[in-house]
């Protein structure tokens, strides 16, 4: 089962900021998630789309200009990032989820992604989601190297077709909403199924009895406190 940070490490730093992922990659997450909305040319990196929850500002994210959002602290001094920095501070060091926020994302995202595979980072590391399905869809037709994801939180009536319909590696499904008929649906059609977010340790027990293949958690340390106890078995 898959460790994946959400938004870095939420449960220890501030959400979304260079020092949630700095701590997700200390703690040994395999994988980071990011929300990204583009502002001015630029990805920025913040989960909501208005300001006040998580930054000392406020109003809609997008109109705002680059350089206001950059004053603004996220937390701890943190800034905003932008998606450029976390790939920095990343440096192929894990995969990256990069979840789009906003429709009219999918060419910078593809741009981004493009310039690192330039400079022989594997495609592989990248994994781009959306809860918005034409997004993603646009991110294959610009670029089918890059692996996507399609975001639910639901159960449609054909399970995980939209996915394969849409070439997506992995569904990426709500833990409300998970269950054994979609995640056996979703491995019929060769799709991974990630599920968010999986914080409670009997939750992180019962994904993994579940057979998904992978978790968003706001606390890598126990999902991989959980796995390592379970290629352990000695008594702890
Ligand atoms: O990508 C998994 C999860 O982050 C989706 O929901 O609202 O936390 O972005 P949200
Ligand atoms: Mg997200």
């Amino acid at each position: 089962m898959l460790c994946i940070g959400h938004r870095g490490a939420m449960g220890h730093a501030p959400e979304n900021t260079l020092k949630s992922i700095a701590k997700a990659l200390e703690l040994g997450a395999p994988w980071v998630e990011v929300d990204v909305y583009p502002v001015e040319g630029h990805l920025v990196v913040i989960h909501d789309n208005r300001l006040e929850r998580t930054t000392n500002g406020s109003g809609y994210v997008w109109e705002k200009t680059f350089s206001y959002l950059r004053t603004l602290d996220a937390g701890q001094g943190e800034k905003i990032p932008t998606l450029e920095e976390v790939l920095d501070l990343v440096s192929e060091r894990a995969g990256i989820n990069i979840e789009l926020k906003l429709p009219g994302t999918a060419a910078w995202v593809v741009k981004v992604i493009q310039d690192r595979i330039r400079t022989h980072w594997d495609a592989n590391n990248f994994l781009v989601s959306s809860f918005n399905h034409h997004e993603i869809a646009a991110v294959r037709q610009l670029d089918d190297r890059i692996r996507i994801g399609a975001l639910i939180a639901g159960i449609p009536l054909e399970y995980a077709l939209f996915a394969q319909k849409l070439a997506a590696y992995s569904v990426h499904q709500s833990i409300e909403f998970v269950s054994r008929e979609f995640i056996t649906d979703a491995h019929d059609r060769n799709l991974k199924v990630f599920v968010y977010t999986v914080n409670h340790p009997e939750d992180i027990a019962r994904m993994d009895a579940l057979g998904v293949d992978g978790v968003f958690t706001n606390y890598p340390d126990r999902v991989l406190s959980f796995l390592e106890s379970k290629s352990d078995p000695r008594p702890r």
